[in-house]
């Protein structure tokens, strides 16, 4: 159940200043989130592995609780868009969850205990190093003259340490991972979980890395079956026509889609109508979780606003960190946006940088510049050369785990 808007305005952990006129805004910013989640979640059907996750997810919870262990919500991977109900086609992104598998990685080492919500099919903790299309495990491995597979020499030793480390995760039970496809379901999982965290006060962590989308087709407008892109059917059946919409010769034409000539008619273009979704992370900050400490990311492509997107957010919301990256600098750069601080940047040393394909590594440094003049952004310390790669988020989760040691020292002292 969502928190009423006194409750959570009067919240023990609100970090905002009151004053009169910003109450006022406040209570009908509170009004507002809570108007979007109950018509959100009356109008959408929740996923079916809801009921089952909830139920993984309580155990989980409540064990670590007991041991008064730090319990840290990752989630990861880019959430579909379906435009069917019986889902043919769908709007997908670019996330293949490597932030959020990283991270939950550094967690486990930091002594966290990770529910991992993430995409299914997308970068998982440990297996991720063996599982991309570009570091296929069959690679890794041979055949020995007695037939058992065996790792290669030279990633032996990684191997080794990599499923030690998951092995152990397992054996603690300090790894629970749950997949989401589309944005219904990430919405669906991240409310229930995040309500179950609420035992955990201010040990509970949520570490919002996933891509999620902005927009989606409601159900009302989503229709049940796979988009025609030819009247074929229709013109065998008579199904589906709509006289009043009738223009004259325009249902005569015959198209398909192995006719690319220019003369396709404007008529047969698929236009998408896409609501946005409704921004939960007030909810979340007032109402789910209102004691863990909340970290988001702002994801941006352009350098010019990065740093102002991630301020707003951290305005509007209220809540606890906001990490800033850029597509195209993320495995090397990121911003941490706080409201105590001034504005970090987390940067990986230049000649430790592990090379990505979908990277462009002339922009590190762009965005400090944009957003702050005269500003010398953190570098790490000069390394030696020939040093392994590291990567960013090795340098991330101990920042934050540092700032959840202040929330929780914070929020015991009140
Ligand atoms: O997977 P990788 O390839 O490693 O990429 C990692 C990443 C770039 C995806 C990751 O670092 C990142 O930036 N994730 C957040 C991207 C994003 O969705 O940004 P946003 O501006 O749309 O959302 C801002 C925040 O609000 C996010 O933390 C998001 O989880 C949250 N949100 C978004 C939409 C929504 N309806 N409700 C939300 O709570």
């Amino acid at each position: 159940m969502p928190a009423s808007p006194t409750s959570s305005i009067f919240s023990k952990t609100s970090t905002r200043t009151m004053s009169i006129s910003s109450s006022r805004h406040d209570v009908h910013q509170d009004e507002t989130a809570e108007l979007a989640e109950r018509g959100y979640f009356n109008e959408n059907t929740a996923p079916a592995a809801l009921e089952r996750h909830t139920a993984l997810a309580r155990a989980f919870i409540n064990e670590h609780a007991a041991f008064g262990r730090r319990v840290v919500l990752v989630t990861s991977g880019g959430t579909t868009v379906p435009l069917e109900k019986q889902t043919v086609r769908f709007i997908d992104n670019f996330s293949a969850g490597t932030r959020g598998a990283t991270s939950a990685e550094y967690f486990l080492e930091a002594g966290y205990a990770v529910l991992f919500l993430h995409r299914q099919f997308s970068l998982l903790p440990y297996s991720r190093h063996y599982s991309h299309a570009t570091d296929c495990f069959l690679d890794f491995l041979h055949e020995a003259s007695d037939g058992n597979v065996v790792a290669n020499d030279q990633y032996r030793e990684k191997m080794v340490k990599v499923l030690r480390q998951y092995n152990s995760a397992k054996q603690q039970n300090l790894l629970l991972t749950l997949p989401f496809t589309t944005i219904n379901d990430y919405l669906f999982e991240l409310r229930v979980i995040a309500q179950l965290m609420r035992p955990l006060g201010p040990n509970g962590l949520l570490y919002l890395a996933a891509a999620v989308s902005d927009f989606f087709v409601p159900p009302e407008r989503m229709v049940e079956h796979k988009i025609q892109s030819t009247n074929a059917v229709e013109k065998q059946t008579g199904k589906g026509k709509d006289k009043s919409d009738h223009t004259p010769g325009q249902d005569e034409e015959a198209f398909d889609n192995f006719d690319s000539s220019p003369e396709v008619p404007r008529s047969k273009r698929l236009i998408v109508d896409l609501d946005p979704v409704p921004k939960f992370l007030k909810n979340l900050v007032d109402g789910w979780a209102p004691e863990g400490m909340i970290v988001s990311f702002k994801l941006e492509t352009d350098p010019e606003i990065l740093v102002h997107k991630a301020q707003y957010s951290l305005e509007r919301y209220q809540h606890h960190l906001v990490i800033g990256n850029l597509l195209s600098t993320r495995k090397w750069e990121v911003v941490f946006v706080t409201p105590q601080a001034k504005n970090e940047w987390v940067r990986v040393p230049r000649h430790r940088r592990k090379n990505a394909l979908d990277g462009i590594e002339d922009m590190v440094g762009i965005a400090a510049k944009s957003a702050e003049v005269g500003y010398k952004p953190l570098e790490m310390g000069d390394l030696a050369e020939g040093e392994p790669e590291l990567e960013i988020e090795s340098l991330i989760i101990p920042a934050v785990q540092a700032l959840h040691t202040s929330h929780i020292n914070k929020v015991e002292k009140i």
